[in-house]
């Protein structure tokens, strides 16, 4: 066991068994060790630097009816919602005047928006903000649709392969959708020049270690850019109601591995982990992360973006959320910093 976690901390390779062997039989003590480390990795890379990203939840439409997820297709409890361009652009100006210099658009995949929309939203964040990184998260689309964006102005974009398992993947996901398109959209995304981010839930139903050692060995082939981990919560009105959330604990060792394996990637400590435990965010940190990512949605419809159950901040003002976020970054002796944060090798 001890000589596997050296190997990782001496920064060598390990083989897809071991990782599965650490993954059955890590514990408390062996997490703090990576815990220690993957710290110090991101100390000499980033400093005491925390990068944050505006995240607005535009649309919670969806044509997809992913198993796990509050918004999907199916759930006909979700009150539907889109915010007008005004409203996008209200949020930035908002995120602008507190220091956020990165702004993620989020949402369904909604087909309401046509690519035109979609780069016209790009276009005129990017035109008021010249400053600032605009990433879009909108799921699976054409290599065409994902170069005219770009065209436009998207710097970053977000699409968590879900699980590397094609077999996991089926158990998520309806048969209108496969691993093998989503991977497509990732290695198009990296093509065409994006900052790119995969990730996966942890403990999503049905996953085992095996599945979490190839999600790290899909993660190793890719070289993404960004990762989004965070814990699978159940939803009361999805068909997995009834499954346990993942683990606050595996997921932080977790961002340890992926902090120690790449050592510049931008790696968020996210809502879901802050959901699952209070201390989410300044443990992630703790673990490896540096990056935050709150929410600028307007309240009124912060509820609505229901991904999972018992979301954190969906009743707080942005304004609050930003003085929380400070303060607690600042107890554990890091910094938020108003930077784009892009990715770099040095
Ligand atoms: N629990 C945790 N994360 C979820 N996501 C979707 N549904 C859930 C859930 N029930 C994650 C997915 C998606 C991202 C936007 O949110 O990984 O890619
Ligand atoms: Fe929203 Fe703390 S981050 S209240």
């Amino acid at each position: 066991m001890l000589n596997i976690v050296n190997k990782l901390i001496e920064n060598k390779s390990i083989e897809k068994d071991e990782m599965i062997y650490l993954l059955k039989n890590r514990d408390i003590s062996i997490d703090k060790i990576l815990a220690d480390k993957a710290s110090e990795i991101r100390n000499n890379n980033f400093g005491n630097k925390i990068y944050i990203r505006g995240l607005i939840e535009f649309t919670n439409y969806c044509k997809n009816g992913c198993y796990y997820c509050g918004i999907n297709k199916s759930n006909k409890n979700a009150q539907r919602y889109r915010l007008t361009k005004q409203e996008i652009l209200e949020c930035c100006k908002q995120g602008y005047s507190f220091g956020f210099r990165s702004f993620v658009l989020q949402g369904g995949e909604d087909n309401f928006y046509s690519d035109r929309d979609i780069e016209d939203l790009v276009y005129s964040i990017k035109e008021k903000y010249d400053d600032c990184a605009v990433t879009l998260s909108i799921g699976e689309k054409s290599y065409e649709s994902y170069l005219a964006y770009f065209n436009a102005g998207a710097d970053r974009y977000l699409l968590r392969h879900e699980t590397a398992d094609p077999n996991h993947y089926k158990m998520l996901h309806p048969k209108d959708m496969s691993l093998e398109n989503r991977k497509k959209c990732l290695y198009n995304l990296k093509e065409i020049g994006y900052q790119t981010g995969c990730g996966f839930m942890v403990g999503s139903p049905y996953q085992s270690f095996e599945n979490i050692a190839e999600d790290i060995e899909f993660i190793k082939e890719l070289k993404p850019h960004m990762i989004g981990i965070g814990p699978f919560i159940s939803h009361k009105d999805t068909i997995f109601s009834e499954f346990k959330n993942g683990s606050a604990e595996l997921t932080l060792f977790l961002l340890s591995i992926l902090r120690i394996m790449m050592p510049r990637v931008l790696l968020p400590a996210t809502t879901a982990l802050a959901t699952l435990d209070p201390m989410g965010r300044e443990k992630g940190i703790l673990a490896g992360a540096n990056v935050l990512m709150p929410n600028l949605s307007p309240v009124s419809v912060r509820k609505k973006y229901s991904l999972y159950d018992n979301k954190i901040c969906t009743s707080d003002e942005a304004a609050e959320c930003n003085m929380c976020l400070r303060n607690r970054v600042k107890s554990i002796g890091c910094e938020i910093v108003e930077q784009r944060g892009d990715y770099s090798e040095e």
